[in-house]
C-alpha cells in the first residue's frame, strides 16, 4: 500500500520523507489554512521535495472554473494531482483534466456509486473518508470494501485512496482489505510504530543488557 501524507505542513513530511515513507502528499483547502501558507508556494515547496503525487485541490464549484483552476494548480509541477470534489460538475472536470494528461484526485466520495463514477470519468485516484463515515455511526471501512469490490469487478484503473483516516486501526483495515493508497496526518503514521509490547520487551533487553557490563560501542 502506498502512504500518502494527508497535511500541508512541510516540515512533517519532511521527517517521514527522509524514512522513505512518503509516496505522495494530499492537501485541501481546510490544511492550507492550517498551514498559514500560500497555497501555489506550499504547494511547490511539497511538490518539489517529494517524487509522488502531491494533491491540490480547486475551490470553484462549475466544471469550467474548476477546469482552469485545475490547469493552473497543475502547472505548479508535473507530480500535482488536481483534486475535484464528486459532484457532477467534478466529474467533467475530472474527465476532461484526465485528458489533457493530468493525475486527477476525485474527493469527498461517500458512496459506491460515486467511486464507479468517478472511474468512468478516468479518475487517477478516488477518495473514500472513512472517519466522516464513521462520524455519522455509517460504516466507512464498508465503503473501502465496496470499492475495491466494484473496481476489481471491472478492472478499473482509478486507485483507491482511503482518506480521513483518523486512527491507526483505521490504517490497518484499509492495507487489510487492499486500499491502494491510504492518506492520514503524520502523526497517525507515526503511530503506527507503537506497540506495549515492543516497548515491554525493550526495556528487558536493555534491563539485562546492563547487567552483562557490555558495551557495543
Ligand atoms: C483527504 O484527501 C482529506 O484531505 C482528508 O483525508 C480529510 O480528513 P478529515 O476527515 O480527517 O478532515
Amino acid at each position: 500500500m502506498k502512504f500518502f501524507v494527508d497535511t500541508a505542513d512541510v516540515d512533517a513530511i519532511a521527517e517521514l520523507n527522509d524514512l522513505g515513507m512518503v509516496d505522495g502528499v494530499t492537501t485541501n483547502p481546510s490544511l492550507i489554512l492550517k498551514s498559514g501558507r500560500d497555497i501555489l508556494e506550499v504547494t511547490k515547496e511539497i511538490a518539489d521535495m517529494v517524487s509522488g503525487p502531491v494533491s491540490a485541490e480547486v475551490v470553484a464549484l462549475k466544471a469550467d472554473e474548476m477546469i482552469a483552476e485545475g490547469r493552473k494548480l497543475a502547472q505548479i509541477a508535473d507530480n500535482i494531482a488536481v483534486k475535484v470534489p464528486l459532484t457532477w460538475d467534478g466529474l467533467k472536470a475530472c474527465n476532461v483534466l484526465t485528458n489533457d494528461g493530468h493525475m486527477v484526485n476525485v474527493t469527498l466520495c461517500f458512496s459506491g456509486n460515486q467511486a464507479l463514477l468517478a472511474a468512468k470519468a478516468g479518475a487517477t485516484f478516488i477518495s473514500p473518508f472513512i472517519g466522516r463515515l464513521d462520524d455519522i455511526n455509517l460504516d466507512g471501512m464498508q465503503l473501502i470494501a465496496d470499492i475495491r469490490q466494484i473496481y476489481d469487478n471491472y478492472d478499473f484503473e482509478t486507485e483507491i485512496l482511503a482518506a480521513s483516516i483518523r486512527s491507526v486501526n483505521h490504517a490497518f483495515e484499509a492495507a487489510r482489505i487492499g486500499s491502494d493508497v491510504m492518506t492520514a496526518p503524520p502523526d497517525v503514521i507515526k503511530k503506527m510504530a507503537q506497540h506495549p509490547l515492543t516497548d515491554k520487551g525493550l526495556d528487558a533487553f536493555l534491563k539485562d543488557w546492563e547487567k552483562t557490563g557490555q558495551k557495543i560501542l
